[in-house]
């Protein structure tokens, strides 16, 4: 199908591969699937426009089909240069009609003018992973932010710089923080980002994780996710912390918890996943043994100190693809994965579908409470409803097969009682 849409992607041959793959993952997306089916008869997004700031990958792609059935007119740029898939983007285009701003491997300035790209879509609705998108309207696109009525933020760390602004009263609109449903964190971030960065570095690298020293910076659910599934794979797992009680936790599951300091000396295999920065840094590259192994699987490529290993480097090369090599002044040599990026996406292909399922369709209906309380927000971070969040579960249930017991009047009394049971 001939495009009527703007777009910068790689190169639209691509676009049948992307299909097949577009297909594949949505037959892992039944929660969408059922909500894409709703939007097209209902249209609760007619007349919408929307800026999409999301990892461009097959799920993504389900995404923005569902939001175009509910009528919206979509724009779609990357949230990260890196995790782009081109065949999806070329498909997004040539057979699904949405206007696409991404290419894999982009540079600096080429991602900013795709973010730029999308805000000229003067949407009604932003829809941020990163809350890149955000961050542009709220600097130098200012004139544009009485005409957006929501935003809804997919991770973590763009939750923190939204609450920030919040914080300091210049959010512009009003914000629906998807990551806050429990249908998101608790599964996307913990088995999603557990099992595609696990995933990622074995791609890039093909070690052998059984007998490794495997440091993880950061028990959140990230964290929690990639521990337990190294841990699955035979890896000896040391957790770094600065919350006390998330250390505590990591211990009490039997994780070894080690400032980096000590961790350094005797990791094998070194992942953050923190939202912070510069967790690993000089002090501790320079106490790393050979042959250690660096990534990041955190929001931004912030996490390890790149600067600082550059700096410390007398030689560098591309040990394989997605790894380079940095030789020390003592012959000591780190490898760091995907120039620090998220490891999941820029190394392997993301979450699986199946999980990003739950996450997207938290998208798709925080899209549609918006619309529908367009003018009642205020220009305040809020969590998915609560309403919204048990009805994505009660249909993943039920796409699984899974039946669950209803309480019985008794119950339901006793529960919402406070003299009964002595
Ligand atoms: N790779 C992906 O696909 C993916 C998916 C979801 C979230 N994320 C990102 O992963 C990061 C973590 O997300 P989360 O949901 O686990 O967040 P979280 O807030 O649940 O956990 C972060 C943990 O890191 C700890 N921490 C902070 N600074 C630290 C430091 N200097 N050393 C050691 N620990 C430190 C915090 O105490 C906290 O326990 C965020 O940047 C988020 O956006 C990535």
């Amino acid at each position: 199908m001939a495009t009527t849409k703007r777009f910068d992607v790689k190169d639209l041959g691509l676009a049948e591969e992307g299909v097949r793959r577009i297909e594949w993952a949505d037959r892992q997306m039944p929660v969408l699937q059922a909500i894409r089916a709703r939007f097209e008869s209902e249209q609760p997004l007619n007349g919408y426009r929307v800026a999409a700031c999301l990892h461009v990958t097959t799920e993504t792609a389900n995404l923005m089909r569902t939001l175009k059935a509910g009528g919206a007119d979509v724009v779609l740029c990357a949230s990260n240069p890196l995790s782009t898939q081109d065949d999806v983007a070329a498909a997004l285009v040539d057979e699904f009609d949405v206007s696409v701003f991404a290419i894999k491997g982009e540079d600096n300035d080429t991602y900013y003018s795709h973010i730029e790209a999308a805000v000229d879509h003067k949407p009604h609705l932003t829809m941020d992973d990163g809350a890149d998108v955000i961050g542009v309207l709220h600097s130098h696109r200012r004139e544009q932010l009485g005409d957006i009525i929501a935003g809804t933020e997919e991770t973590t760390t763009g939750v923190i710089r939204l609450k920030a602004l919040e914080a300091e009263d210049k959010l512009g609109f009003p914000i629906i923080a998807v990551n806050e449903a429990k249908t998101k964190h608790l599964f996307d971030n913990r088995y999603g980002t557990g099992q595609s960065t696990i995933d990622g570095i074995i791609r890039a690298t093909n070690v052998l994780l059984a007998g490794k020293r495997f440091v993880i910076a950061g028990y959140g659910w990230v964290g929690r996710g990639v521990a337990l599934r190294a841990r699955g794979m035979g890896s000896h797992v040391i957790i770094t912390e600065v919350d006390p009680m998330r250390a505590l936790e990591a211990g009490m599951e039997g994780f070894e918890v080690l400032p980096m300091e000590k961790a350094a000396e005797i990791g094998d295999i070194f992942c953050t996943a923190t939202g912070d920065k510069h967790v690993i840094r000089r002090e501790h590259m320079e106490r790393m043994k050979d042959g250690a192994i660096l990534s990041n699987t955190g929001h931004f490529n912030v996490e390890i100190d790149i600067p600082a290993l550059k700096s410390l480097a007398t030689d560098t090369r591309q040990a394989r693809e997605f790894v380079e090599e940095f030789v020390l002044d003592d012959g000591r040599r780190l490898y760091l994965i995907a120039d620090g990026r998220l490891v999941n996406l820029a190394a392997a292909e993301g979450h699986p579908a199946i999980v990003m399922d739950m996450s997207f369709a938290n998208q798709a209906l925080a899209a549609e409470f918006a619309v529908q309380n367009a003018g009642k927000l205020e220009r305040k971070v809020y969590g998915v409803p609560d309403e919204i969040d048990r009805e994505i579960a009660r249909l993943k249930l039920a796409t699984m097969g899974i039946d669950i017991d209803q309480l019985t009047e008794e119950q339901a009394k006793y529960l919402a009682s406070w003299d009964e049971g002595t």
